[in-house]
């Protein structure tokens, strides 16, 4: 099956013979699929990861242009998980209003997932961390209740954590306490992680799909005590957007505090520092699953994926911490990938969406011919792994959320407050209802083409639109000075993108 992968992705035709032949002399592929919460790209935060660096990025794929969808964690996860966009997912927030975890997402898509596409295809699935922010919450079935596909299952309760949590154990709960010897999530998760690749070997002649999802570089930023005094003396990058004032952006970004007050500053310093710190643990992690695999004899048959479902930002456009908005900072994550026929130490520019991983683990786990469930609305990345092929890919793709607000105001700040959420500090708000917005990023490297055209649901129906090309920092917005046909065209391509569904969502844009 690995023989045959490796051709497939050279372009040559293999017949039904060879095919039988090769999968009787090679064992289908596992895949392992490392994935992080709020990791960034831009602001640094693969720099702490130098085992990673050796053993994932040396060793395999990096994916230059890889973006999330939508830059909040449940809906992205969301779309990792099923392979689709936010509209055609129904997770819109990381509220269970919002179908984060609802009974009607566990009915619907989470039937319909990467691990239901694994189990189906005769892997044995495994499941470690944090799954969807309101996983486990008693009104959604508790964490008795352990999402299909999974054979073994160990769901963190709720949103990151690294202490003081309650995790599913294949549905029982389990209560952890503050001890870093028993209960630090992301060693736990390496311990369960390698447990699993040991005993799958001896057990097992299934392969095996694995998903890690680690509860860093979120906050609360708990480091494991070695790691606790690291990068005392670095600060939040002075990025050309770092603490600039929002001159023709959307109500939430104006709002922002300019400049920001030594406090917010401190605070976005301290979130780099903190966030740093907790990743040497993921390094950590990433080296433990490799030695693992390289232990029982996987490793040269294995696919290893890292990711992660949002970026960040630290100060950008004067906005403290976060993610949920429409600019690189927040939309860019990592992907790298290794394994069997994946091109080593290179670097790939097109553009990769988070819709596109569920196909990808699909179409591996079939055995790498394009088959993959054609609901799904992203592409399968395997044509891309070696670095010879050159196939016709897509132009641009669909970044969509809906703004998180609350109706009482946030603590501390003015009575008349209202809609805002994620107010800290100093009341500057991060997310608002009419934080809505939905966009169109056009890349085409080879063309110079880099663009990015939203459009808001408030009362000002903002428009914001970027020309990479000669502003990499998002600073000016040209809607008023382009060429109004630009704004047509864009305007178009959101509508049909903003509705596409399977098929569709992979239909090329009017630049080709
Ligand atoms: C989830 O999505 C469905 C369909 O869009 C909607 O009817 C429902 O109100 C949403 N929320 C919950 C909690 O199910
Ligand atoms: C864990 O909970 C204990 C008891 O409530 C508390 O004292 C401790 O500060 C908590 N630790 C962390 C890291 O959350
Ligand atoms: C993980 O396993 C190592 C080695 O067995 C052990 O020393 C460590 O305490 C474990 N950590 C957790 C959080 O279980
Ligand atoms: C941080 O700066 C102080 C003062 O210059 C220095 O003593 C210390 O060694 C530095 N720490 C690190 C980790 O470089
Ligand atoms: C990876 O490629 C770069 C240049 O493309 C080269 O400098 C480096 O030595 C290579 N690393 C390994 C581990 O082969
Ligand atoms: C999440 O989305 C639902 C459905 O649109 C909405 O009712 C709810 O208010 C949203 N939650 C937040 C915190 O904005
Ligand atoms: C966005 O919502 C806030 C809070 O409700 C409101 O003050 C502001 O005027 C709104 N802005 C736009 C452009 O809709
Ligand atoms: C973006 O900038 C490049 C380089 O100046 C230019 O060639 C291109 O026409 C611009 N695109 C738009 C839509 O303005």
């Amino acid at each position: 099956m690995i023989k045959l992968l490796f051709i497939a992705l050279f372009g040559c035709i293999c017949t039904v013979e060879a095919q039988l032949v090769m999968s009787k002399a090679s064992p289908p592929p596992n895949i392992v699929f490392i994935l992080t919460d709020d990791q960034d790209t831009l602001l640094g935060g693969m720099d702490p990861l130098v085992k990673v660096k050796k053993l994932l990025q040396d060793e395999g794929t990096t994916f230059t242009n890889m973006f999330t969808s939508t830059p909040l964690c449940c809906p992205s996860r969301a779309s990792i998980l099923t392979g689709r966009y936010s509209h055609n997912h129904e997770t819109l927030n990381n509220t269970i209003s919002g179908n984060c975890s609802s009974l009607y997402w566990q009915k619907t898509f989470e039937t319909q997932t990467l691990a239901v596409a694994a189990q189906k295809a005769n892997y044995r699935t495994f499941f470690a961390g944090k799954y969807l922010n309101q996983y486990g919450g008693k009104s959604v079935g508790g964490p008795q209740h352990v999402p299909v596909g999974w054979n073994q299952w160990f769901g963190l309760v709720g949103n990151s954590k690294y202490y003081n949590y309650t995790i599913s154990d294949n549905g029982v709960p389990v209560q952890h306490g503050a001890n870093y010897h028993e209960d630090y999530l992301t060693d736990l998760l390496a311990n369960r992680s390698v447990d699993f690749i040991h005993n799958h070997k001896m057990r097992y002649t299934q392969p095996f799909f694995m998903m890690i999802s680690t509860p860093a570089p979120h906050s609360p930023w708990d480091s494991a005590p070695q790691y606790s005094k690291m990068y005392e003396n670095n600060t939040a990058p002075h990025t050309p957007s770092y603490n600039t004032k929002a001159v023709n952006k959307h109500w939430l970004v104006r709002q922002a505090t300019h400049p920001m007050t030594k406090e917010s500053m401190d605070y976005s310093d301290n979130a780099f520092r903190s966030r740093w710190r907790a990743l040497k643990s993921v390094d950590d992690l990433v080296e433990r699953v490799i030695n693992a695999l390289s232990k029982m004899k996987q490793l040269d048959n294995t696919y290893v994926f890292f990711s992660s479902d949002n970026g960040y930002h630290l100060g950008q456009f004067s906005l403290p911490i976060d993610k949920r908005q429409l600019y690189e900072f927040d939309l860019r994550v990592p992907l790298i990938i290794r394994g069997p026929g994946v091109s080593k130490n290179v670097t790939r520019s097109e553009p990769i969406v988070n819709v596109d991983i569920a196909p990808t683990v699909a179409d591996i786990v079939n055995g790498g011919k394009g088959d993959f469930p054609l609901m799904m609305d992203g592409e399968s990345l395997v044509p891309l792994l070696n670095s010879n092929n050159k196939p016709k890919w897509r132009s641009d793709f669909l970044v969509e959320y809906q703004g998180e607000g609350k109706d009482s105001p946030p603590p501390g700040c003015s009575p008349t407050w209202r809609g805002v959420s994620q107010c800290f500090p100093g009341c500057v708000c991060e997310d608002a209802y009419n934080n809505t917005y939905s966009c169109v990023r056009t890349l085409q490297p080879q063309h110079k083409v880099d663009l990015m055209y939203c459009e808001f649901t408030d009362t000002e129906t903002f428009v914001e639109l970027y020309n990479h090309t000669i502003d990499p920092h998002q600073l000016n917005n040209i809607k008023d000075t382009v060429d109004p046909t630009v704004l047509v065209k864009m305007n178009k391509r959101l509508i049909m993108l903003g509705l596409c569904s399977g098929k569709t969502c992979r239909e090329q844009s009017y630049i080709d």
